[in-house]
């Protein structure tokens, strides 16, 4: 049985606990949608502040939504609509501290204030992104980003 363990300490230190947490949960399985699934809901538990947490998954075309925790999303986002489409067009993390200002925001949850969507690269191919949304403004800085960059790299080494 899964325990999520508390996270102590500053947010680095957190971070690092998540990510051992993370690789302890992917050890051994190479199945994208059952990592991608506890994956969405490790993160979802452990940290604050966050309505939906999740994956887009790409088909070739566009991004199609994988497992996600949160309320039910958009299926589909073309690569050149949304900040998950600007993710996975330029394969650059996207962390936009307010949605209303960026242009093509899609609002699938209206509670959404922020969001941070993290690029997945699988042998060079694009292979879909990892999003966080929060209701707050502003809730991701440099040190979030660091941290779910580093679980979404968890998440690729565990396809191989
Ligand atoms: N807001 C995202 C769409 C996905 S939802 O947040 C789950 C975007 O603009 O790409």
């Amino acid at each position: 049985m899964f325990a999520a363990n508390v996270l102590t300490g500053s947010k680095p230190e957190q971070y690092a606990q998540l990510l051992a947490q993370a690789q302890a949960l992917l050890h051994g399985e190479r199945d994208r949608i059952a990592n991608a699934a506890n994956l969405s809901a490790l993160v979802n538990h452990s940290l604050p502040d966050l309505n939906w947490v999740g994956f887009y998954l790409y088909d070739g075309n566009e991004l199609v939504v994988g497992p996600f925790q949160g309320l039910p999303a958009c299926v589909r986002i073309p690569l050149d609509k949304g900040v998950c489409g600007a993710a996975a067009r330029t394969r650059t993390t996207q962390r936009v501290a307010d949605v209303d200002a960026f242009p093509g925001h899609i609002a699938c949850d209206s509670a959404s204030r922020s969001e941070l969507v993290v690029p997945l690269v699988v042998d060079g191919e694009l292979f879909g992104v990892l999003d966080l949304d929060s209701p707050s403004p502003d809730r991701f800085d440099a040190d979030d980003q660091a941290g779910i960059e580093a679980i979404a790299r968890a998440f690729v080494a565990s396809l191989a």
